[in-house]
């Protein structure tokens, strides 16, 4: 008995332990997120990866945000190193100086949108990787900020997956629109024969007939079902 005891006991104080490191670990949260208020945010968005194809141009997205406001806010576009793309914006809503060193890379940012996004032409297997968007601002005391951007390159394989896709849900849509289609048809022939048999006068004797038949046999059958079972 006094072991369960004990066992609950330490059960108790491990649960007060594990919550007490959740709350230390929620102030020291709040206290982080309350510091970095006003810091320089980078963001490549929600989804920061992109599949694309070889020979396609992509947008690599970035927008920065900032509560204290910039002032000369440093940013750049590198991959593995290599710079592509680097800018300064001199103050909020004021376009930045940007120099380009890659042929295929365009500068499409603006400083309305707080946008520092840039184009990439005609990717190749080669630009694959990690894009890392880097931004700095001196009213920080230069603290860096990056987001990183990856793009996967995919052959035109994947694009027969698609077709073969497109394919299948043709058929199908074709079979069930030539069920829809015999369906009509069908009620139309069936309609025009009745029309034809009320012509003669023995559509209504005869539907009222089978009718009855129908229901009778239909009500024989329940009551033959029953007893059987
Ligand atoms: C994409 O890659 C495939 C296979 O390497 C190649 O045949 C094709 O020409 C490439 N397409 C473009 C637009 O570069
Ligand atoms: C990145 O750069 C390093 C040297 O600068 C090189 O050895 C490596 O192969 C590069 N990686 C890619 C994926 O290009
Ligand atoms: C991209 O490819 C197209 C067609 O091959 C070419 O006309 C265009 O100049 C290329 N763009 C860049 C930026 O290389
Ligand atoms: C940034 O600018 C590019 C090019 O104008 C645009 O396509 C993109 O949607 C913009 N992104 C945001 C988050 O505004
Ligand atoms: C910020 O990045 C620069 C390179 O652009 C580097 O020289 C500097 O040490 C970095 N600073 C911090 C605080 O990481």
């Amino acid at each position: 008995m006094a072991a369960v005891a004990d066992r609950t006991g330490s059960d108790v104080s491990s649960r007060l332990r594990s919550g007490d490191l959740l709350h230390a670990g929620l102030a020291v949260a709040l206290l982080l997120g309350v510091w970095s208020v006003g810091a320089l945010e980078v963001s490549t968005g929600k989804v920061s990866t992109l599949e694309a194809m070889n020979g396609s141009t992509v947008l690599l997205p970035c927008t920065y945000s900032s509560c204290i406001g910039i002032k000369n806010l440093y940013f750049n576009w590198t991959k593995n190193g290599t710079t592509l793309c680097e800018g300064v914006t001199p103050i909020e809503g004021v376009e930045p100086k940007v120099s380009v060193y890659h042929e295929r890379v365009d500068f499409k940012g603006s400083s309305k949108s707080n946008n520092i996004s840039i184009l990439l032409y005609n990717i190749t297997f080669d630009d694959e990787g990690d894009y890392v968007c880097f931004a700095k601002n001196p009213k920080e005391k230069n603290r860096n900020h990056s987001a990183i951007f990856t793009l996967i390159v995919v052959d035109q394989m994947k694009e027969v997956d698609n077709t073969l896709t497109v394919i299948i849900v043709s058929v199908l849509g074709g079979v069930i629109g030539f069920v829809i289609l015999f369906m009509v048809v069908k009620a139309l022939v069936v309609r025009f024969l009745c029309k034809t048999d009320e012509k003669n006068k023995e559509c209504l004797v005869s539907s009222g007939n089978d009718n009855t038949e129908n229901g009778l046999s239909g009500a024989k059958g329940e009551k033959q079902g029953t007893p059987k079972a």
